[in-house]
C-alpha cells in the first residue's frame, strides 16, 4: 500500500476539488503532504490535519504560484521542515466561463490573470523546487513533477480560449522540463476531460448531462480517478518523462 512512504510531495492547489483528492491519494500512498493554498488557508490546515498519518506530518504551507518570492519561501520551508522533496504536483489554476466567440468578453486583465498562474505557474513552482527534485536519492530515484493538464489544451474546447491555450502551453512545457531537467526530475502531464467536483455539480445538470454523454465511458471523471494517476505515474511509471497521460474517458474519440 504505502509505496510512496518516506518520500514528500508539495501539491500547489491542494484544497481544491481535484487538489484535495490528489493529496488524499500521496498521503494514503505513504508520502508526507504539504498542502500548498494560496486563499483557502482554513481548507488546507483542515486537509492537512485529516489526511492519512504516515509518521511524518504533513502540512498547510502558503504556495502562490503567481508569487516567485512567496514560492523561494515556500521551498526554504520545506527544506527546514522535511529537508527534501520527492513530488511536485502543480495543481493550482484558473479560469472563468467566456463563450469562445465573446473576444470581448476574454479582456486583458483575465488573460493575464490566466497565463500567469496556469503557465508561468507552474513553471516557478519548479524553477522554486528543482535543487530539492533534484538532489540524489539513496535508492537512485527521481524526483518527479506532475504538471496537471487538461484535454482542453488538445481539444480546444473548455472554459475560454485562453485557458485551452494555457493547457496546451503546459502541456509543452511539460516536454521542455523533461529534456531539461533529465535525468534528475521526471516531468508529466496528467490530463483530465471534465471532473466531477464540487463547483462542477453545482452546475446546470443538463450541461453536465450533455458533457457525460458526449464522453464514450458515459460519465465524467471522478477527482479520485486523476489522483490515482498521479500516483500511477509517480510510483510506477518510473521510466516515463515527458508524457501526457489522459483521464477523459475517451473524449477525444467522439
Ligand atoms: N475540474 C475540472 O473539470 C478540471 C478538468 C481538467 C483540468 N482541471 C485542472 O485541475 C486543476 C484543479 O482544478 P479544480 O477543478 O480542482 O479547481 P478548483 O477547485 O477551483 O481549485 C483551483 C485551485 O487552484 C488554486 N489557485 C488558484 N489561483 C492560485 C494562485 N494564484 N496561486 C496558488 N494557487 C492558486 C486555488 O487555491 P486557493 O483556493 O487556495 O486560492 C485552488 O486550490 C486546475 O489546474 C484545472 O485547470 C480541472
Amino acid at each position: 500500500m504505502h509505496v510512496l512512504q518516506g518520500q514528500v510531495a508539495v501539491v500547489t492547489g491542494g484544497a481544491g476539488g481535484i487538489g484535495e483528492a490528489i493529496c488524499r491519494g500521496l498521503a494514503q500512498a505513504g508520502c508526507a503532504v504539504v498542502v500548498g493554498y494560496n486563499s483557502s488557508e482554513g481548507p488546507a490546515l483542515a486537509l492537512a490535519a485529516q489526511l492519512a498519518p504516515v509518521g511524518l506530518a504533513h502540512t498547510a504551507l502558503k504556495a502562490p504560484v503567481t508569487d516567485s518570492a512567496a514560492l523561494a519561501v515556500l521551498a526554504d520551508t520545506v527544506q527546514q521542515r522535511y529537508g527534501r522533496c520527492d513530488i511536485l504536483v502543480n495543481c493550482a489554476g484558473t479560469t472563468r466561463f467566456v463563450a469562445h466567440s465573446d473576444l470581448d468578453g476574454l479582456d486583458d486583465t483575465l488573460i493575464d490573470q490566466i497565463l500567469a498562474t496556469n503557465v508561468r505557474g507552474p513553471f516557478a513552482a519548479v524553477r522554486a523546487l528543482k535543487p530539492l527534485l533534484a538532489a540524489p536519492r539513496a535508492d537512485g530515484a527521481t524526483g518527479v513533477v506532475v504538471n496537471i493538464s487538461s484535454i482542453a489544451a488538445v481539444s480546444a474546447m473548455g472554459s475560454n480560449i485562453m485557458y485551452c491555450a494555457s493547457k496546451a502551453a503546459v502541456d509543452n512545457m511539460t516536454k521542455s522540463l523533461a529534456r531539461a531537467l533529465a535525468p534528475h526530475i521526471r516531468v508529466l502531464s496528467v490530463s483530465p476531460g471534465l471532473a466531477d467536483t464540487e463547483f462542477v455539480k453545482s452546475m446546470d445538470p443538463a450541461w453536465r448531462d450533455e458533457q457525460a454523454s458526449r464522453t464514450p465511458l458515459k460519465r465524467l471523471a471522478m477527482p479520485e480517478e486523476v489522483a490515482a494517476a498521479v500516483v500511477t505515474a509517480v510510483a510506477h511509471l518510473t521510466f516515463t518523462t515527458g508524457a501526457i497521460i489522459p483521464v477523459d474517458g475517451g473524449r477525444p474519440l467522439a
